[in-house]
């Protein structure tokens, strides 16, 4: 049995997160689930929003599952998500991006990852004014996390069987920085000589993203065209509602759905746990159960098929519940 840190979170979290451990239970994943807290209901009963029996469950597992938390407006909270990136060294944020078949959206045959280096670029904090009504920020780039990120990618790309590997940049502009980001991945693919490798400027792939989104297949870049090229893929495929991603380090790795803890509709099921659903399948393929991850996404497509069986924000009648209890239905 391998042991999972869940953190159901706040808001619609505990909700969609009971809806992942009841489809794991249908399917018998030998994955014992470690509930503890962060975020809002952390504060309230411990005075942290990220508790140090989160810290020790992450430390022992290594491996997180976690639901939207919230972070308070005001009081000088720091968001859990930059504290935990920093904290573990969580240097490569991963998103799958992939449309089902029948759901609306702009394009079909869609499925690409977006690897996006988390840990500096223009996103390290190194910015302050040099005199009143000018000021400076500096990207910083390393060749070390840009081969750590690069590896990322091309071991991604052979563990889930891709067959091509494009790094986006800027370093016709950027010589120093994208170049060297540039140099460090293509000093990597020299090592995977079976994965097609491409670069390709960031603007000329916002084109071709939103012309011919299906010509890619894993995408590797910097932070910021990271942000920026991963929200706009999450709308080539209908909207942040199916968005999954991860941020993972050498030693740990926490899964997580990309939208909130969507507090307007928490507590009366009518949740979309698709998000987290899919992150927990990328979970599945992190930890080697691909066969798990497949079968999962596979009942998740099924069902999302079927206009009969969606939540409201796609348009559908289903509750949170419902919708689960199809999903375990289409496993079969
Ligand atoms: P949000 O993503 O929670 O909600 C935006 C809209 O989308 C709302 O109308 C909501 O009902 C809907 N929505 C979101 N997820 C849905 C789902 N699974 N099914 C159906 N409808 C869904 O964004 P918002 O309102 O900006 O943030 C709410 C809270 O979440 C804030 O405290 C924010 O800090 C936190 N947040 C946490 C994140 C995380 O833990 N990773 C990420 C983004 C926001």
């Amino acid at each position: 049995m391998k042991k999972i840190t869940l953190v159901p979170g706040d808001g619609i979290g505990p909700e969609i997160a009971k809806s992942v451990q009841d489809i794991f239970a249908a399917m018998k994943v030998p994955v014992e689930w470690e509930l503890v807290d962060c975020g809002l209901a952390a504060l309230e009963k411990t005075g942290e929003l990220m508790p140090k029996a989160f810290v020790e469950s992450l430390n022992r597992n290594h491996v997180a599952l976690k639901g939207p938390t919230t972070t308070p407006v005001g009081g000088g909270h720091r968001s859990i998500n930059v504290q935990m990136r920093q904290m573990f060294n969580l240097y490569a944020n991963v998103r799958p991006i992939k449309n089902f078949p029948g759901l609306p959206s702009h394009f079909s045959g869609i499925d690409l990852i977006i690897v996006r280096e988390n840990s500096e670029d223009l996103y390290k904090g190194i910015e302050y004014m040099i005199s009143e009504g000018v000021a400076q920020g500096i990207k910083l780039i390393t060749a070390e996390a840009s081969e750590r990120i690069g590896r990322h990618a091309f071991e991604l790309a052979k563990k889930l069987k891709r067959k091509k590997v494009t790094v986006v940049h800027k370093a016709n502009i950027m010589k120093f920085t994208d170049g060297l980001f540039l140099d460090s991945i293509r000093k990597v693919s020299a090592d995977y000589p079976d994965i097609e490798f491409n670069d390709i400027i960031v603007d000329n792939c916002c084109m071709q993203l939103v012309m011919k989104p299906q010509q890619f297949d894993v995408i590797v870049t910097e932070n910021l065209y990271g942000d920026i090229l991963s929200d706009l893929c999450a709308g080539l495929i209908g909207g942040l509602g199916l968005a999954s991603g991860a941020n993972i380090g050498d030693k740990s790795a926490i899964f997580e759905a990309v939208h909130g803890s969507a507090p307007d509709i928490a507590g009366q099921n009518k949740a979309n746990p698709t998000a987290l659903i899919l992150s927990a399948a990328s979970m599945l393929d992190y930890i080697g159960m691909l066969d798990f991850g497949n079968k999962l996404r596979d009942a998740v497509g099924k069902t999302l098929a079927n206009t009969e069986q969606r939540t409201g924000d796609l348009g559908g009648t289903l509750g949170t519940k419902e919708f689960t209890a199809c999903i375990i239905q289409n496993l079969k």
